[in-house]
């Protein structure tokens, strides 16, 4: 008996890490189904695009993507092979119908909360003729309804416990590309967790748009806080290290804090973007906190783990900063003190209340201002790095390295770390002398056991 040849698909992934767990959920949902990965997009009978509307760069990426796919699939259909299109994540969610209308080889728009229904909508999109749109929120849970085994690609491992948000900073479009904030239950994030670990996993990144928010079901119906959570899972056997992203300092409460002086699994590194340093600024976001109050957080986070790594994004030139408000956001990262940082040009999303602000700054000046930060972020994170010199650090290896031994992992403090190695030491937690250290990562050798 002939077996039909497997489907094939291709996935691409724009964004943040929740783009990159949802697209490992919707690979683990498609192997399922029988369809096989390719890397070769000429061979693909399924084109899946996971995309991300936070910058225009991000948004525009994908059109042009689209634009070179078209071709592709006019090629194929040439030769007899039909190709399924398919736009996921913020921007279908987004742009909707007006994605098919700039891009009309598009057959399928899925939003970030309609995934468990894919098999269904590409049988779909391959019988009927035209594009399919899917962005509803609806309201039952699209992690339990895709179950398929979890598999890992690396011994860190991804898990959304939160999604959504409901701040509504002004710049922002995720509170409408990924709905309102809703939290999974413990018991479901537990189950999911000792699956990861079965497969490999040595370390859970817990992820959310807003993740210190989470206020999952817990034991007898009650609340679970974030530090609720992490306690739970620092229970589960070979379960290394835990980690979180990202965080809103409003949603930093004291049990959270004090998970970082008491969890030992708990990495000492926390990503809390400020954004800004201006109060002016800050309130024009309606980021719901002032500079002043930033920095006392975080000393207070700082008793509680002395060498915590701080970790933040800023945005330079949202409309109406000054110069002075640009210096006053220089002024708080000296105050602070990052071990790494992420900066961005503001730029303006439809649909968002400051997109319409009559006072945009100039992109030179944006620019300038980028620059000026991006300096001294730069400094601190050499400076910073710096300290790891001479020290042992344990180093949890994630993949091989470019170079023949050469293993690549990362510090507690997240640090990217190299060092030449014997063996397999993917998995494995190594101490490492650290003999060499750049900006972006450090190099050592590996400490006999
Ligand atoms: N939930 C996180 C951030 C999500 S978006 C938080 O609250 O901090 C990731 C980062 O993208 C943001 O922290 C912000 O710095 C940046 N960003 C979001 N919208 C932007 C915009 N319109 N222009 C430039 N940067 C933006
Ligand atoms: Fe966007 Fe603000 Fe929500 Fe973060 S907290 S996702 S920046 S609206
Ligand atoms: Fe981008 Fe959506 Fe993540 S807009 S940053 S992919 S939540």
């Amino acid at each position: 008996m002939n077996r039909p040849d497997p489907k094939t698909y291709y996935l691409k992934t724009f964004g943040c890490q929740m783009n990159v767990y949802d697209s490992e959920r919707m690979a683990e949902a498609l192997a399922r189904d029988g369809y096989r990965e390719t890397t070769e997009l000429d061979a693909a009978d399924l084109v899946i695009l996971n995309t991300c509307h936070i910058r225009e760069k991000a948004a525009e990426k994908v059109y042009s993507d689209l634009g070179r796919i078209r071709d592709i699939k006019g090629a194929r259909e040439k030769t007899g092979k039909s190709t399924v299109i398919a736009v996921a994540g913020c921007v279908a969610q987004a742009e909707g119908a007006e994605i098919t209308t700039r891009q009309p080889a598009v057959d399928l728009v899925v939003g970030p909360q309609s995934y468990h229904r894919l098999p269904e909508l590409i049988t779909r999109a391959t019988r009927e003729r035209a594009s399919i749109v899917e962005t509803e929120f609806p309201g039952d849970e699209k992690f339990e309804r895709m179950k398929a085994p979890r598999r890992v690609s690396s011994p860190s491992a991804f898990l959304t416990v939160q999604e959504g948000c409901d701040k509504f900073c002004t710049f922002c479009v995720v509170p409408y590309t990924r709905g309102a904030e809703f939290s999974r239950p413990v018991a479901k994030i537990e189950d999911e967790a000792r699956e990861l670990v079965r497969a490999g996993a040595k370390e859970i990144v817990l992820l959310g748009q807003n993740v210190n928010a989470y206020h999952g079901e817990g034991k007898g119906g009650r609340a679970a806080s974030l530090a609720d959570l992490i306690a739970q899972l620092a229970r589960i056997d070979g379960i290394e290290r835990i980690r979180y992203m990202t965080s809103h300092p409003r949603d930093m409460r004291d049990d959270l804090i004090a998970a970082h002086a008491e969890v030992p699994q708990l990495m000492p590194f926390l990503h809390l973007p400020v954004q800004a340093g201006s109060d002016r600024v800050l309130a024009k976001m309606n980021r719901k906190h002032t500079a002043a109050e930033y920095v006392d957080l975080i000393s207070r986070i700082r008793k509680a783990r002395p060498d915590i790594a701080l970790s933040s994004d800023f945005i330079v030139g949202f409309p109406g900063e000054t110069e002075q408000d640009a210096e006053d956001t220089i002024s708080l990262i000296k105050a602070v003190g990052f071990a790494q940082a992420f900066s961005f040009k503001y730029s303006q999303r439809p649909g968002t209340p400051a997109a319409g602000h009559g006072e945009q700054v100039d992109e030179g000046i944006k620019s300038e201002r980028l620059q000026r930060l991006q300096a001294v972020l730069d400094e601190q994170q050499v400076s910073f790095n710096a300290r790891s010199l001479g020290g042992v650090v344990p180093v949890l290896f994630e993949r091989k390295g470019r170079e023949p031994h050469e293993f690549v992992g990362r510090s507690p403090y997240l640090q990217l770390v190299h060092a030449a190695g014997s063996g397999d030491l993917v998995g494995q937690t190594v101490n490492v002398a650290v003999n060499e250290t750049r900006r972006s990562s450090l190099s050592g050798v590996i400490e006999a056991a």
